[in-house]
């Protein structure tokens, strides 16, 4: 496996960027009513991570989304709910846990649909950053890291189902998708 891999970002480095961002977060959201949205399959790892090193109370839900509509159509790509949350928002302050901020595209369309449901925040958090590749106009509020224009896995991310469990966050070497 780890031939096909360059490791960008280690288990060290990861952990000690989390508490980091747990550390801010635990301070924004003092007094607030946080309920931290994992976006499965992808930030399930970092949500694990997030969610143990955040110091103040916290709830959680889970969401599964499909974005579709193709690279190119960022003002008209739909996002498709799979799996809705569990507990409704009204009142909540909601920060979406994601794996990987890329074009942007399926966040610029849930944030809305979120924002629908009454609740008195919403804000992103993000483990990677692609910015290079942004096609809707979105930022994160919490980022970890942010990384080049190349295809990474491991740490929740996968190419084809495959890398998740790797616990750092590496490069797939272009070989194996270029086949
Ligand atoms: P976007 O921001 O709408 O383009 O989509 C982000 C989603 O695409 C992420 O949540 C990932 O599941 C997936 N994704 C984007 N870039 C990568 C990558 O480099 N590796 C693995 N998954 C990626
Ligand atoms: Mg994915």
């Amino acid at each position: 496996m780890s031939e096909k891999i360059k490791v960008l970002l280690s288990e060290e480095e990861v952990d000690s960027r989390i508490r980091q961002i747990a550390a801010k977060i635990s301070k924004d959201y003092a007094g607030k009513n946080l309920l931290l949205v994992s976006i499965l399959k992808g930030s399930v790892v970092f949500m694990a991570d997030l969610m143990r090193a955040v110091q103040i109370p916290c709830a959680i839900d889970f969401m599964v989304v499909a974005s579709y509509g193709g690279a190119n159509t960022s003002s008209t790509g739909l996002v498709k709910i799979i799996k809705d949350l569990d507990g409704d928002l009204s009142g909540k302050d909601v920060l979406i846990v994601e794996d990987i901020l890329d074009t942007g595209v399926t966040l610029s369309k849930l944030v809305p649909m979120l924002k629908m449901r009454n609740p008195n925040s919403v804000k992103i958090c993000t483990i990677l950053d692609k910015p290079s590749r942004r096609k809707a106009d979105i930022a994160p509020d919490y980022e970890g890291f942010a990384v080049p224009d190349e295809f990474v896995v491991g740490y929740g991310l996968d190419y084809d189902e495959k890398y998740r469990n790797l616990p750092y966050i590496g490069v797939l070497k272009p070989s194996v998708y270029e086949k």
